[in-house]
């Protein structure tokens, strides 16, 4: 495997398959008598989403629209299944929604399917898929994105088969891929690709390569292009951000590139992720502490609080340095929240390794977590660890993993009881229709409701009446009084709509 930067020729020949796709897309509109759709799929993390975003982008330069997924009497033309290895859960699903979409084929023959991301870069996944799902069109890796037209031109013109997992680690560019961001106010922007940290127990090095990262002249110019189109948040986002530029001589360090995206200052929100503890800086939080529009809220993966575990996963930092950094931000930035990955059942872990991660989650108080149960990798190194941990034990640790996280979450959340935040609006609630979320600038999630009479943008709202539409604030600013605290979310109201 090695690194390749995407030539303006592979680029000049994909844009040829995109002029010869729409006239054939145009004719299949004609004969259906309707626009043809799209669905993706996305398993993982947000690195697959910024990659379904480029597939939606490209998708739509072909002529195709969103597939509506409330729309219950439809199925959409083509479908991509973006998949995910990080734990075996994710691949499970998968194919369990594989033998679901077996049906919509059925249904519509003419139904494109392609399969890719990070589960297609090993082997035997592929396998499975063209053994036991022959009705997949196209297979191709987490790499390979920028050439979905050519696959997409290849199936439908010469009818065969394809799978097509690149072994090179392709530096895409991004500003030469169409790019559809889900949300009208936020862009995912990937500023590096693969990660050559080899913690024991992770896949992603091995499906997504070596790290490789964007030049920053690139990325700025992107922002400035996603600033002039209105977005209000940006996600800079790398597997290990802070190593980023490290393998590009003379290149922005991250904090340079942080506070350069800080200076774009119509970005409300400048969030970034993940950040490896081996390789933050304290350039990087004198940064966030300097710009009040980056994100007050840091994501700082733990996995382990055993000094000893850390070293058998590799992750170059034990409790000590973690604990520092945690409390760094915290002194900097006292209103900011920290959130974090953990790990249980790593093998060889102790009764005492694992009080251990209870102890720094104590001292931390992590405002939010996300929590594992280990999961075997085939092929990482940890796999191969005679000393695996029974799986009672470890869902009895998980078990009291996540009730001490869910009462510093709730904690976290009670302590800003009463005060008025900046919040960016999403849209909708899950919990009711005249229910808006969204999320203060430290990321806590709110749910809040408006009085009714408020106006916005000339016009009266009445959030009880059906006709009320919630995701048409989506991607406005306003103030909220936090009014109950939950243990995942905040309730609230409205104190007033932020005119830009
Ligand atoms: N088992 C359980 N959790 C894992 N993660 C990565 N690999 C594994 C694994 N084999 C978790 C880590 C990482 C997050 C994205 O997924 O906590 O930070
Ligand atoms: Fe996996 Fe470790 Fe790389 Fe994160 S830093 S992607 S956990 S190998």
């Amino acid at each position: 495997m090695s690194t390749v930067i995407v030539s303006k020729e592979d680029y000049e020949r994909q844009k040829k398959y995109v002029a010869k796709l729409i006239p054939l897309m145009e004719d299949r509109m004609v004969f259906l008598g309707r626009p043809l759709t799209y669905f993706i799929r996305t398993y993982g993390c947000q690195l697959n989403e910024a990659d379904s975003e480029k597939i939606a982008g490209i998708l739509e330069s072909i002529g195709m629209i969103r597939w509506n997924e409330e729309d219950e009497d439809t199925r959409p033309d083509f479908l991509f299944l973006n998949t995910c290895t990080i734990r075996e859960n994710a691949e499970d699903r998968l194919y369990g929604n594989l033998g679901a979409y077996k049906k919509w084929r059925e249904g519509n023959k003419a139904l494109f399917i392609g399969v890719c991301g990070c589960m297609m870069k090993q082997s035997h996944n592929v396998d499975k898929i063209k053994k036991s799902f022959p009705f997949v069109d196209c297979v191709f890796g987490p790499a390979d994105i920028h050439r979905v037209p050519e696959y997409i031109y290849h199936r439908l013109i010469r009818h065969r088969k394809l799978y097509q997992v690149s072994e090179e680690d392709y530096l895409p560019e991004d500003l030469e891929i169409p790019i559809s961001h889900e949300r009208k106010f936020r862009a995912l922007i990937p500023i590096m690709y693969g990660c050559n940290n080899y913690c024991t127990y992770c896949i992603v090095p091995y499906t997504r390569g070596r790290e490789r990262s964007r030049s920053s002249e690139a990325i700025l110019q992107q922002l400035h292009q996603i600033a002039e189109l209105g977005y209000k948040e940006i996600l800079l986002l790398g597997q290990n951000v802070n190593s980023y530029g490290k393998d590009r001589p003379g290149e922005m360090t991250f904090a340079q590139l942080l506070a350069a995206s800080a200076e774009i200052t119509s970005f409300s929100r400048i969030r970034f992720m993940t950040s490896h503890p081996k390789d933050i800086s304290e350039e990087v939080l004198l940064t966030m502490q300097k710009y009040p529009n980056i994100e007050r809220h840091l994501h700082l993966p733990m996995q382990s609080g055993s000094s000893r575990i850390l070293k058998e996963m590799n992750r170059h930092y034990d409790q000590e340095q973690y604990l520092k950094t945690a409390l760094r931000f915290r002194e900097l930035i006292p209103e900011g929240t920290i959130s974090t990955d953990i790990i249980v059942g790593f093998p060889g872990e102790t009764e005492e390794d694992f009080e251990e991660t209870l102890r720094v989650m104590r001292i931390v108080k992590f405002d939010n977590a996300f929590t594992f149960q280990y999961s075997i990798r085939p092929g990482t190194k940890a796999a191969a660890y005679e000393n695996q941990i029974p799986p009672y034990v470890v869902k009895e640790r998980f078990g009291r993993l996540t009730e001490l996280q869910n009462a510093l979450c709730a904690d976290s959340n009670n302590s800003v009881l009463g005060t008025v935040e900046e919040i960016l609006i999403e849209g909708q609630s899950a919990t009711a229709k005249h229910v808006l979320t969204g999320r203060t600038n430290s990321n806590r999630l709110v749910n809040f409701t408006i009085p009714d009479g408020t106006v916005y943008k000339g016009q009266t709202l009445h959030p009880n009446d059906a006709s009320f539409n919630a995701n048409a604030l989506e991607g406005e600013l306003c103030e909220v009084r936090f009014t109950e605290a939950r243990p995942f979310s905040i309730e609230g109201e409205l104190v007033r709509l932020i005119d830009d």
